[in-house]
């Protein structure tokens, strides 16, 4: 759906059309081998499943539950696992599907904690990136688009579990 009083910052179709190319490069550098998308919920299983779609390789798909955020526009700069994987990721290709990289604080940890778990490889692919708000260092080896210091919501991102069904990117830095 769209919300006529919201600004939209990446609209549906440059959304889709980037996932298209990530989705291609993903695959060109996958050429074989076993290859995991773990999504991190919930904002970006949206982001997530179309993504799979636009590969052009077999994929799998777990998800993992993290929570930073609570209710409001700020971290309470707290992760906590909420739901883990069900499958073993050892000796696989793992690619972590993330929303938006923000502080870096959510993906350090997640890339710390499955790291432990001996994965073939491990990278991030993130539809959005917010590099001026950095705290921790994260790298992202996918990057849908760098967008500026501003709160966002849509195509799955959420303020207070709204938002996220919208099909662009929105701003709501106003509110
Ligand atoms: P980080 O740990 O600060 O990088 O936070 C990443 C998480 O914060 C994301 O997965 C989002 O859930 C949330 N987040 C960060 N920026 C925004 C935003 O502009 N809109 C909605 N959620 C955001
Ligand atoms: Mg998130």
């Amino acid at each position: 759906m769209t919300d006529p009083k919201l600004p939209v910052l990446i609209s549906a179709e440059k959304i889709q059309a980037r996932i298209r190319e990530l989705g291609a490069q993903i695959s060109a550098d996958y050429p074989q081998g076993d290859l995991y998308f773990i999504c991190i919920l919930k904002g970006a299983c949206f982001f997530m499943t179309d993504l799979a779609r636009a590969m052009k390789r077999d994929v799998s798909v777990d998800f993992m539950g993290i929570s930073t955020y609570g209710k409001g526009k700020t971290s309470s700069g707290e992760v906590r696992l909420t739901k883990d994987l069900d499958i073993s990721i050892e000796g696989s290709n793992v690619v972590i599907v993330e929303d938006i990289v923000d502080s870096g604080v959510t993906l350090n940890y997640l890339m710390h904690v499955l790291d432990q778990r001996k994965p073939h490889s491990i990278r991030i692919a993130a539809l959005l990136d917010k590099p001026e708000r950095r705290l921790r260092p994260v790298h992202v080896h996918y990057s849908g688009f760098q967008i500026p210091d501003r709160f966002v919501v849509g195509y799955g991102l959420d303020y207070a579990e709204k938002y996220r069904n919208l099909d662009d990117v929105c701003v709501l830095d106003a509110e």
